[in-house]
């Protein structure tokens, strides 16, 4: 969708918010997957709700994208924009055992500086691609760990309410691969408080995580992770290597050869080829065990 009203594109300006028109989301995205829209930076959370209300007053529709590590888009001309926030130069700030982390902070970074000041507990995050916003939406986890468990407070900016917001760790709830924030919250910044370690002990860790993520997953090829979610007790994973799956394709989208939870792009894949991956393993998994496999991965139709 390409913003064309000279009012809005003025508005939107003015509020100093950065617009790449017609970018492509393939670009923006781990899977290398996804059509063109404008895409609009924004550098300082308080001018979300303006944004957001110039926007509704042109009637243009918005999603709001992370670092794109965990998201199958579709292909073509999107009918909405990208709204992604732009992290700011220090946007990890460490008081004693409390760390103040922007959304849009790079994970592995944050659990990186961290370290640096002795606070540990997030080893096992090393690995896991994206910002602090995605992990946070997710309840990201490996390894053991699950990002929820240091939470305090977030900042949101809700929708509903077309305003900015603080929740306090008791008003949110943290489960496996799912968050109680609403689904068009948006994830602003996050107070975390990490337990004391010595830096020695958590590189080791963090060692240990690498050497297992490297050994079993497709680190080098294009994906979003794991693209089902293990259903209770069990692996979507083995299942799916079960049934002789890895390597299995539809266009250039495939099973990994390394883990069959991964889906790669493995050349020009379609988001209709992803798509297509996606709801043959499901189907072939569903007659061969009677379960029926949730996507882990977030889809955005056009
Ligand atoms: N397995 C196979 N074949 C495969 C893949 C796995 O037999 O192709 C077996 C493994 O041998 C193991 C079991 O399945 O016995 C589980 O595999 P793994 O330890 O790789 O963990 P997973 O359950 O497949 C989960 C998370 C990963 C996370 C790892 C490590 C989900 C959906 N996946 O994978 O997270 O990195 O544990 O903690 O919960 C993600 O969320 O995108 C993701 C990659």
């Amino acid at each position: 969708m390409r913003i064309e009203s000279p009012r809005t594109i003025a508005a939107i300006d003015e509020l100093g918010v950065e617009r790449l028109p017609g970018a492509s989301l393939a670009a923006l995205t781990s899977l290398g997957i996804g059509g063109t829209t404008d895409v609009l930076r924004v550098r300082k959370h308080h001018i979300l709700p303006a944004l957001i209300r110039v926007l509704r007053a042109d009637g243009i529709e918005h999603r709001f994208l992370g670092g794109g590590s965990n998201l199958l888009v579709a292909d073509g001309e999107l009918s909405w924009v990208a709204v992604q926030l732009v992290a700011p130069e220090h946007d990890v700030r460490i008081e004693g055992q409390t760390v103040w982390v922007d959304a849009a902070a790079d994970l592995g970074r944050t659990v990186t500086t961290c370290a640096k000041k002795n606070l540990g507990g997030m080893e096992g995050l090393i690995g896991v691609p994206g910002t602090v916003g995605g992990a946070l939406r997710m309840n990201a986890g490996a390894y053991g760990t699950e990002i929820g468990k240091f939470v305090r407070e977030v900042e949101v900016y809700r929708a509903a309410a077309g305003e900015n917001e603080t929740l306090r760790d008791s008003q949110i709830s943290f489960e496996y691969r799912h968050t109680s924030f609403a689904p068009n919250d948006i994830m602003l910044r996050a107070r975390l408080e990490l337990p004391e370690k010595p830096y020695d002990e958590i590189l080791a860790g963090i060692r240990v995580c690498n050497e297992k993520r490297r050994a079993s997953q497709p680190l080098n090829q294009k994906s979003a992770g794991c693209i089902f979610k293990n259903p209770p007790g069990g692996s979507a994973g083995r299942m799916i290597d079960g049934l002789g799956l890895k390597g299995f394709r539809v266009g250039d989208a495939m099973v990994s050869e390394r883990h069959a939870n991964f889906f790669v792009n493995a050349g020009r894949a379609s988001s209709a080829d992803m798509l297509g991956l996606i709801s043959e393993v499901r189907a072939r998994v569903q007659a061969a065990h009677g379960c029926e496999l949730e996507e882990e991965v977030i889809v955005w139709n056009a």
